[in-house]
């Protein structure tokens, strides 16, 4: 549909795009595996929409502007980084590769971008923090017992990592048939890393999949706007909201002192029907009106993507599954190819729109006659 060429790669050397690393990491990977990184919520709309939604805007190019020199550095939380693009919080990649997070990081770190690690990581934070000297975020989840997250956040200060990312759309798994057609559990040398010492983690997939029964044990569903102030009390470090899809939840995130906004449908694996995140972005953006940095995932593929984010007000851009089908395919050198074959790619859009830095990418870069609009 929207990459003519995906799945025709036979072998990393043949990767042209950051699509064709998915139909590797399927011959490689386990179902079970591959069918808990590609799958979205219900009918699997936002996830298909996530895409589509990006094809439909057009791109308004200038000419002869002298981009002899592209820079396509920002700043993210006020830390320099040579490329927009960061690597999304995503669950135990150790079922993708034996050295799962702490490959990612590698490979996050010799790109020069910011690694987010996820609360369900198959290596501990501290673990992960040891495996490169790279810039990374923690993402948290709170369970019922808020002395976990608690702990996690200490934790991850003492170790380093720059900022909270507090995942704000997942009071309950979505459901996500695939891993309940699997009955998805882990396999023996998985764990969820974080955990060990604080509680005991056990999946019971006897009724679909382990990890929807596990989270309706544990997410703390009653998490609301006044608990990021109970955050802030126990850390000095920025937090950012991510899952933010609507302008009215931008101004609370505001108002109740985030650093910064994500605008996520959570891959499309949370509610599935919910907008693309393409399309959600404007009305945050409006909402914030400058006053913090929002940053987008969610169906991220290619530079034009991130060139049409930035175009809508976007500070940078996270990508969740190119990075785990990376990993699949090469390790860490999968995963660099990916986050080099974007960048690569958005220097190039950048070039041919006659933008030399990611500030010159303005709303009148995009179309907004189109039918999208
Ligand atoms: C996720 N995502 C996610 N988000 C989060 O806050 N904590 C998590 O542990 C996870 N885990 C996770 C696992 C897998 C397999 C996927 C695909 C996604 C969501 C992730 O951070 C991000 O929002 C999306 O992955 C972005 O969409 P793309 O780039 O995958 O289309």
């Amino acid at each position: 549909m929207d990459n003519s060429s995906e799945g025709k790669a036979n072998s990393i050397e043949e990767v042209v795009n950051v699509a064709e690393f998915e139909a590797i990491a399927k011959r490689k990977l386990p179902k079970m595996a591959y069918d808990f990184y590609a799958s979205g919520a219900e009918d699997q709309w936002t996830l298909r929409h996530n895409k589509i939604a990006f094809s439909r805007i057009r791109l308004r190019p200038r000419v002869l502007v002298d981009v002899s020199k592209v820079d396509m550095s920002t700043s993210v939380l006020g830390f320099k980084v040579p490329m927009p693009i960061m690597v999304a919080p995503t669950a135990l990649h150790k079922l993708a590769h034996p050295e799962g997070e702490l490959a990612t990081a590698r490979a996050a770190s010799s790109v020069g971008t910011i690694m987010v690690l996820s609360f369900s990581s198959s290596y501990n934070l501290e673990e992960v923090a040891g495996a490169s000297s790279g810039l990374k975020f923690f993402q948290l989840y709170v369970y019922n017992d808020r002395k976990i997250a608690e702990s996690l956040v200490v934790r991850a200060e003492n170790a380093g990592f720059k900022a909270i990312v507090l995942t704000g759309d997942t009071p309950r798994l979505g459901r996500r048939e695939a891993d309940i057609k699997n009955r998805f559990t882990l396999p023996p040398n998985v764990t969820l890393k974080n955990l060990e010492g604080l509680m005991s983690v056990e999946l019971d997939e006897s009724k679909g999949s382990g990890l929807e029964a596990y989270a309706s044990n544990t997410m703390d569903r009653s998490l609301s706007w006044k608990d990021i102030g109970w955050l802030k009390s126990i850390t000095q470090l920025p937090i950012l909201v991510k899952g933010v899809l609507t302008g009215e939840d931008a101004s609370l995130a505001i108002n109740a002192g985030a650093s910064g906004i994500i605008v996520s449908n959570h891959g499309a694996r949370q509610l599935d029907g919910v907008l693309p995140t393409i399309v959600a972005l404007e009305e945050v953006v409006n909402a914030v009106q400058g006053r913090i940095p929002v940053y987008l995932d969610g169906g991220v593929r290619r530079g034009t993507d991130i060139f049409k984010a930035f175009a809508l007000g976007a500070q940078a851009v996270l990508v969740g599954r190119p990075v785990i089908y990376g990993l699949a395919s090469d390790g860490q050198a999968g995963v660099e190819k990916v986050l080099k074959l974007l960048s690569d790619e958005l220097e190039l859009v950048m070039s041919l729109c006659g933008c030399c830095s990611v500030d010159d990418i303005k709303p009148s870069h995009i179309d907004r006659a189109s039918d999208f609009f």
